[in-house]
Order: structure tokens, then C-alpha cells, then sequence
């Protein structure tokens, strides 16, 4: 990070707004490396000065930037509740919490990166501005010319297109020597699930093993798996600027879309998700925000924390006014954390509690009111206006976006349905056979297609998928087939 202007500094700290930070400054309140700097001029570096407000160090986190060897068998995520290592546990670094910069299969090794440097993390990982890795992959039956090329064209996989930008032979273990057709360099762009796996399948050959080697500018070198260090600061300058070249040439090519409003995604937003319950959305609106970087609001989250405050206070549904003041009393707030929104009743986090059996019963009653109804779209609107965004629901195409560019309905039997969701029932911790979770949905269903405001309907211009008949993977490749379709 470079120096920077010290209200700014204050700023992105979250101390204080600029304005107020510049007030501070000229009071002689703020210092650096113990010297008052109170001119609006000054500068600063954050990550090598120590900062003080009132004597009080203020950017307490400074970045950090490790590199590691990821060993197969260990998880690319910040923790596991399963309790199996992660790359996270393998690094320790005093003081600051840092998290893996994209992600390695579980069966790959390599090079992975961890730091607590959001930007720095946003631009590597953005879709559209990821720099090129390298991996050596060892295969089982050797790739001769004509499949190495159609990897470099690029490949179809359950939907989605896949391609190298470069496949070269090379020796056994990439070592110098002569190249053997069973081990492969591999350098792409992408970093889809699992992609070189499943490009190297669609030509009929396994990997045996994975490893990746390089980072756009950044090496693995000679570190040993499990292993890792930080990086020196021209190392982290180099990762930005190539990040930022990325940016550069991918901006060239989608100029007009990238100035014009609502379009600086290369797919379309909003998406809106609508179905009955258990018909599979939540499971394919997650795919579809990995996939396209969005961000997932589950609206009826929303109208389930709502039943639980309803419940709390005592109000009925039958009492309208008192369920609309909740809803509109600013008590349920939204807060987005990766790629999902959690859901907030003041300042408690009630995401969890909200498959509880009381709401589960109760909710569709208190869904039913206009009154609320229309709280709540208005707060859906507006979300959606602000991010791209997935929305799920039961009035999502119909109501909330009605313009929306993409709308999806799900539909399954009830049967498959109630199946479904007594599987569920045992994951989110409830106790509940398959004909009890029927009862609870067909009743819910029954309330959400029959009501007056916003029932339950199959959207005009909506995309319609029977997941009855499809697996979660099938469900998906449709739905993104469909989507790209539009893109077009
Ligand atoms: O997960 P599942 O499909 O079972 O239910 P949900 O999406 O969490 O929605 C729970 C209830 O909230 C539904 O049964 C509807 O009564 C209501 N809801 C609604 O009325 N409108 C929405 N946009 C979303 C949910």
C-alpha cells in the first residue's frame, strides 16, 4: 500500500469521515510514529506507521500477505465444522485473521495466498480480472496434440465453458529433461470448481495429480507442502499491478458495458428466483452467486424474522397493525457477509433461529399481510438496486422485479418436496420426518397460493425448471445455460 493522505487513512479506517478526520487533524489530535501531524497535507503510509488518535493507535491491523503450500487433503477455507485442517490452521500469523485468496480442491496442492487485504482479495478473485496460474498436472494416459488444442478452444461442462490458455508438455515432476504426454502445464484464467479436473475429463483423462505453481507474477518455488511465508512488499506491488493489468485488458473488451449503468456485470441482474417450498432454489440461487460474484438475499428469511418478532411481542397475524409497525420500525436489518445476507432483528443475528418449527408454522400467516408485504418489498427494491443480486422468494418475478432481466420458477411434486425437506430438516438441526415436513408445506402452500396480496404464481416470462426430475448439478447447468442465453 502506498502513502497516503492522512484523512483518507482515517477514513477507510473507519475512524472518522473525511471531513471530521480533517478536523482532528488541524485540532493537533492525530500523530505519526509519535510526531502530532496537523496539517491537512500530511501523509502517511498505514501499513508502516503507527497511527494515533488521541494517543490511541488506531489502524490496529496492519496487511499481511503469506504464501503457503497447501499439502493435499486440507481445506481452502477459514475454518471447517467438521473440524479438518484448513489452510488457515497452517499459518500463523500474530495478530490478524487472514483469509485464503480464492480457493484449491481439497485434492490439489499448491500455491494459495491468505491475507486480511480486501482489495487486494476483490481484485484477484473478481471474475473478470483474474491474472493467470499455472499448474502441473500429471495425468493418467497421456494427452496427445489434437486434446491439448481443444483444451485451448475451450471445453463444455454440465453447462458451463471451459478453457486453457495455454497447454504445454513438460517433464515428469516439471523438472528439465524430456516432456512426457502425462504431465501437463497448464496455465489458465478461471477459477471454477474444480475446472481442470473436469476440462481434462470431458477428453477422457484423470488427474492424478495437481499442483499449482504460479500466481500470476508470484512463484511457488522450492517451498515445501505445508509450508508458507510472507511475501516482501515488492512481491505484494507486483500482485497488484497484474491484478490491475487484468483490469485493464478486460475493460478494453467490455468498455460500452462496463460505462453503461447496471451493466458493469457481464451477466444480467437481478435474477429472481420464486417456487414453492423445497423446490430447490435456495441450492441453486447459492450456485448461481458463486458463479456470477452476486449476492444472495433469501427473502423469506425475511418474512420468517418478522413471525419471529411477531412471536416474541405476542402480536397475531390477525393484528395487521401491530405486525406491519415490525416490519417497519427499522428492527429487521440486513447484513451482507460473503456472498449471503444474514438477517438482523436490532442487533441480533436470528439467521439461525429461523427454521425453528414455531416460525416454520406460523410464517405464512404473518407472509399474508399486505401491509407488511409491501415493507418489505420496499426493502427488497432497494437491495437489489444496490448490488447484483439473487433474490429468492415467492412473489420475486411477479412483484418485487418485475422487470427483472432473468426469472427463474421452480416447481417439483409435493411428494419430491416433502422428501426433500425432512432431509433438510435433520442438516439444520430439527427433528422431522418426511410426512411432517409434507403437512408443514403443503399447508404453507395452500396459504402462499391462496392469499389476496402477492400469491404464489409462476412469473410471465419466466424460465420454468421441473427439479423433480433433475439432481442439484442438472438444475443448475440449466439454469446457467438459460441465463447465458440472455446474455447474448
Ligand atoms: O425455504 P422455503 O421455500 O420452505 O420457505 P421460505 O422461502 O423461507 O419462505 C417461508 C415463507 O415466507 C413462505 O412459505 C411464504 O409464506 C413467505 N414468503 C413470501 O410470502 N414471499 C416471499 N417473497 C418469500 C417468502
Amino acid at each position: 500500500m502506498a502513502v497516503e493522505r492522512l484523512q483518507k487513512i482515517l477514513s477507510n479506517a473507519g475512524v472518522a469521515s473525511r471531513r471530521s478526520a480533517e478536523a482532528m487533524i488541524v485540532a493537533g489530535r492525530v500523530a505519526g510514529n509519535g510526531k502530532t501531524l496537523d496539517t491537512l497535507g500530511a501523509r502517511a503510509d498505514p501499513e508502516k506507521d503507527e497511527i494515533t488518535v488521541d494517543g490511541t493507535p488506531v489502524l490496529r491491523e496492519r496487511y499481511r500477505y503469506v504464501a503457503l503450500h497447501k499439502p493435499t487433503g486440507v481445506l481452502s477455507t477459514t475454518s471447517d465444522d467438521r473440524g479438518r485442517p484448513t489452510v488457515v490452521s497452517l499459518v500463523d500469523i500474530e495478530g490478524a485473521t487472514l483469509r485464503p485468496v480464492g480457493r484449491l480442491d481439497l485434492e490439489s496442492e499448491g500455491l494459495i495466498l491468505l491475507t486480511n487485504d480486501g482489495a487486494l482479495t476483490e481484485l484477484l478473485t473478481h471474475p473478470r480480472h483474474e491474472v493467470p496460474k499455472e499448474y502441473l498436472v500429471a495425468i493418467d494416459q497421456p494427452l496427445g496434440k489434437k486434446g491439448r488444442e481443444r483444451l485451448v478452444r475451450g471445453v463444455r461442462h454440465e453447462g458451463e465453458r471451459l478453457k486453457a490458455d495455454s497447454v504445454q508438455l513438460v517433464s515428469p515432476g516439471g523438472s528439465s529433461g524430456d516432456p512426457d504426454p502425462r504431465w501437463l502445464l497448464i496455465t489458465l484464467h478461471g477459477g471454477r470448481k474444480r475446472e481442470i479436473r473436469r476440462m481434462l475429463s470431458v477428453v477422457g483423462r484423470r488427474v492424478v495429480t495437481l499442483r499449482r505453481i504460479r500466481i500470476g507474477p508470484l512463484a511457488l518455488g522450492t517451498l515445501a507442502a505445508g509450508s508458507s511465508r510472507e511475501l516482501t512488499p515488492e512481491e505484494v506491488e507486483a500482485l497488484y499491478e497484474a491484478a490491475k493489468a487484468e483490469r485493464k485488458q478486460s475493460r478494453g473488451s467490455m468498455a460500452a458495458a462496463a460505462e453503461a449503468p447496471g451493466m458493469a456485470f457481464p451477466h444480467p441482474h437481478p435474477i429472481a428466483i420464486d417456487g414453492p417450498a423445497a423446490s430447490g432454489k435456495s441450492t441453486l440461487a447459492r450456485a448461481l452467486v458463486e458463479r456470477f460474484g452476486y449476492v444472495l438475499l433469501d427473502t423469506g428469511l425475511m418474512y420468517r424474522a418478522i413471525a419471529l418478532a411477531a412471536l416474541r411481542a405476542e402480536a397475531p397475524a390477525s393484528d395487521a397493525g401491530a405486525c406491519a409497525e415490525l416490519a417497519r420500525g427499522g428492527l429487521l436489518r440486513l447484513a451482507v457477509g460473503g456472498r449471503e445476507v444474514r438477517v438482523l432483528l436490532g442487533e441480533e443475528d436470528v439467521t439461525d433461529l429461523l427454521r425453528a418449527p414455531e416460525v416454520e408454522g406460523a410464517v405464512s400467516d404473518y407472509a399474508a399481510i399486505a401491509e407488511v408485504r409491501r415493507e418489505l418489498v420496499a426493502q427488497q427494491r432497494l437491495f437489489a438496486a444496490q448490488q447484483p443480486s439473487v433474490l429468492v422468494g415467492r412473489d420475486i418475478g411477479s412483484v418485487v422485479l418485475r422487470d427483472a432481466p432473468v426469472k427463474l420458477y421452480l416447481q417439483a411434486s409435493e411428494e419430491v418436496r416433502a422428501r426433500r425437506r425432512g432431509e433438510q430438516a435433520a442438516e439444520w438441526g430439527a427433528q422431522q420426518s418426511a410426512s411432517e415436513a409434507g403437512r408443514d408445506i403443503s399447508g404453507r402452500d395452500t396459504t402462499d397460493s391462496t392469499r389476496a396480496a402477492s400469491p404464489l404464481v409462476e412469473p410471465e416470462g419466466a424460465i420454468v425448471i421441473d427439479t423433480g426430475e433433475l439432481d442439484a448439478d442438472a438444475m443448475i447447468a440449466r439454469a446457467i445455460e438459460a441465463i447465458e442465453e440472455r446474455a447474448t
